[in-house]
């Protein structure tokens, strides 16, 4: 069975697609890793960003994998190192490449295949495993998002500004919901689930219990 969680940058969707996946018993895989990994990988081989067949031709040649939950450049466990604001800010290049997405986008399904599995990121539902079994999207109002993204930074000693925060989140947003191909939205038949006011247990457990109504159901 895939189960895929979708939605923007700051709902929650990564703590609670791990917890999912650990309470039934499923595999975990975050897609924005993959995308994050590809992007640290061209930035270290100095590519033009801007050259989109130099990107998708670099991003067949690379050996990318997705192993216990973490992320791999060959043997390099990067599941660290492609979490940097310059990571982040660079992404957009390959995410708006279509043959760059459909290259990862292969990669997933490989990796889903044959598997009890939750799936994390924006294009999962729509596009990536249009028929996967459950779909969920998982959104909050941007406040809440920037809010929930300020603490995590502070978690990790990094002071910014709500306001800050706010104008990368608009930022990323626009770029993810602007995108030709792969852009952030809701499968028609996704279960949205908004975070705003819920305990990230309630969220836990809302989700836990839609995906086990889809087994018995199954
Ligand atoms: O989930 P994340 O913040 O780690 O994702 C990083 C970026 O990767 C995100 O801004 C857009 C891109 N991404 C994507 O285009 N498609 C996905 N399935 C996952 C991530």
């Amino acid at each position: 069975m895939i189960v895929t969680i979708d939605g923007p940058a700051g709902a929650g969707k990564s703590s609670i697609a791990h917890q999912v996946a650990s309470q039934l018993a499923f595999e975990f895989l975050d897609t924005g890793a993959l995308y994050r990994a590809a992007t640290l990988a061209a930035i270290r081989a100095k590519l033009d960003l801007e050259n989109a067949d130099g990107l998708a031709e670099f991003v067949g040649s690379l050996e990318l994998s997705w192993q216990d939950r973490s992320v791999r450049l060959g043997d390099e466990d990067v599941s660290e190192l492609i979490r940097t604001p310059e990571v982040t800010k660079s992404i957009r290049f390959l995410a708006d490449v279509p043959a760059v997405r459909a290259q990862l986008s292969q990669i997933q399904r490989d990796i889903a295949a044959g598997r009890d599995i939750v799936t994390e990121g924006r294009d999962q539902g729509a596009e990536v495993f249009p028929h996967a079994e459950c779909k969920v999207f998982l959104t909050a109002s941007p406040l809440e998002r920037a809010k929930r993204r300020m603490r995590q930074l502070a978690d990790s000693g990094r002071y910014v500004s709500l306001e800050d925060v706010l104008s990368a989140q608009n930022q990323r947003d626009l770029e993810d919901r602007m995108r030709d191909v792969g852009r952030l939205r809701a499968a028609e038949d996704a279960v949205v689930v908004n975070t705003d006011g819920m305990s990230p247990e309630e969220v836990l457990q809302q989700i836990v219990s839609l995906v086990r109504s889809r087994i018995e159901s199954s």
